[in-house]
């Protein structure tokens, strides 16, 4: 099939380097001409766990890279993957990148009556797709759209493009519905759900709202067992074993953050008002969640209570593991919250210090590893599940002057190999 996919973010490229190892052959669009630029010199903008072999195994051969949107006249299917941020004055996404594809597709298209997908693969508010058609059946009747939405995670987007749970086709159209079910014959077919247009645009928000609520409640719990001295490593393992509930994320941590789960839970909470719905789960975990950066920069300046001067180092500043990306960033936002009280603040990510640069620019001292960031820190806080922070070599750490208290706010570290060095280990959900 002729693909033309629209955007080349964290969904955008993996689906694009995805579709063409199928065979597909692949055109990415971007307005944005260095990135365009670097993606057809074979450079990728992003970090993505396995993703560089498969690039430059597929890049312009059968995957090109243009900011010409004329190559939607040969498509088959053009799927939307452009960026839908959170408004800068409301809880509503800014469809302002949806519309203006939308725009320079009915410009740039030649023949008025061509059949194609107009697939909608960007997070978007329950009914947009019904915007969408009636803008561009106005040009080109013969367009579906279709809603599909994307449950990729960023660092494990290749992973979860070849081995999604499920593919939601949001269409009322067998044809589309058979194309889609075709561009996804990598697939069981019974992990396909076809939906309406607005269902389909529903279960992706509701998705990212269940999830992030499930964080939020592990969170929680993890507080009731710092004060009453149950174990949450314990709880969280007990809990999940039920079936029905799951075991997974159940990952107790700083806040859950990142470029979906703040903006599509607040997206939600918008459109519920609008239409009049409670969401009260969904309102409590916004807040919740917020409130939580603020408690665990609290934990940390009570823990530097005593200490003049003192000097911190933090490891982890990328949302989550296996990615640059510190868009919302727990570790981010919670270094934001004491910035202003200390002046020797070390940082180190195994990937995100550029990106972190461009938020935080010289308000602490970046480093280049664990050991150099640790150096002469009263305190070493880990914000980030990275694997090289699970493998600390402590042996090493001691090494670093001063260290002696570690704060672990994912429960990634060996806390027994830790203590058997001489450190102090705070974890949490559990009573220090
Ligand atoms: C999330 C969803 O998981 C994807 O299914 C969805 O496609 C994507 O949003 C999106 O809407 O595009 P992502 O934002 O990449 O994916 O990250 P997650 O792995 O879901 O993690 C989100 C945040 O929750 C991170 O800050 C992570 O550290 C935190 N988290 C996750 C926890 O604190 N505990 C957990 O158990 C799991």
């Amino acid at each position: 099939m002729n693909i033309a996919i629209i955007g080349t973010g964290y969904v955008g490229l993996p689906s694009g380097i995805g579709f063409a190892k199928l065979g597909h052959n692949v055109t990415c669009v971007d307005i944005n001409k260095s990135k365009i630029h670097s993606l057809q010199n074979g450079i990728l903008p992003i970090y993505e766990n396995n993703i560089e072999q498969l690039f430059l195994e597929v890049v312009n051969e059968n995957l090109t890279f243009t900011t010409s949107y004329s190559c939607i006249n040969e498509a088959d299917i053009v799927i939307l993957a452009v960026g839908t941020p959170q408004s800068n004055n409301s809880e509503k996404a800014d469809l302002k990148y949806i519309f203006e594809a939308i725009n320079e597709i009915c410009k740039n298209l030649r023949d008025k009556n061509k059949y194609f997908i107009l697939a909608t693969k960007s997070t978007v508010p329950v009914g947009t797709g019904d915007k969408i058609e009636q803008i561009v059946h106005k040009i080109n009747p013969n367009i579906e759209v279709v809603s599909l939405p994307e449950f990729l995670r960023e660092g494990y987007a290749l992973e979860d493009f070849y081995n999604p749970d499920r593919v939601i086709i949001g269409s009322n159209s067998d044809k589309a519905s058979k194309a889609i079910k075709e561009l996804y014959s990598h697939i069981d077919s019974d992990k396909i759900l076809i939906t309406t247009r607005k269902s389909a645009e529903l279960i992706k928000y509701a998705s990212n709202s269940f999830l992030a609520m499930k964080i939020h409640f592990i969170n929680e719990i993890a507080d009731f067992c710092e004060k009453s001295g149950a174990n949450i490593g314990d709880v969280a393992l007990g809990i999940g074993l039920d079936s029905r509930i799951g075991n997974k994320f159940l990952n107790v941590g700083p806040g859950f953050g990142g470029s979906c789960f703040p903006k599509d839970t607040l997206a939600m909470l918008g459109m519920a008002k609008e239409l009049g719905v409670g969401v009260s789960l969904i309102e409590t975990t916004i807040k919740g969640n917020n409130d939580r950066f603020k408690k665990i920069a609290n934990n940390i300046k009570d823990m530097l209570k005593d200490i003049d001067n003192p000097k911190i180092g933090i490891l982890g500043l990328a949302f989550k593991n296996g990615t640059d990306d510190c868009r919302q960033s727990p570790a981010i936002e919670i270094i934001k919250e004491f910035i202003k009280n200390y002046q020797n603040i070390n940082v180190y990510d195994p990937r995100a210090i550029n990106n972190a640069k461009g938020i935080l620019n010289d308000n602490v001292n970046y480093t280049n590893s664990i050991y150099e960031c640790a150096n002469e820190c009263d305190l070493l806080v880990i914000l980030t599940e990275w694997d090289e922070f699970k493998d600390i070599d402590f042996l090493k750490l001691k090494d670093c002057i001063k260290v002696k208290k570690i704060y672990d706010t994912r429960n990634i570290i060996n806390f027994n190999e830790a203590k058997k060095y001489g450190f102090d280990v705070i974890n949490i959900g559990v009573k220090n």
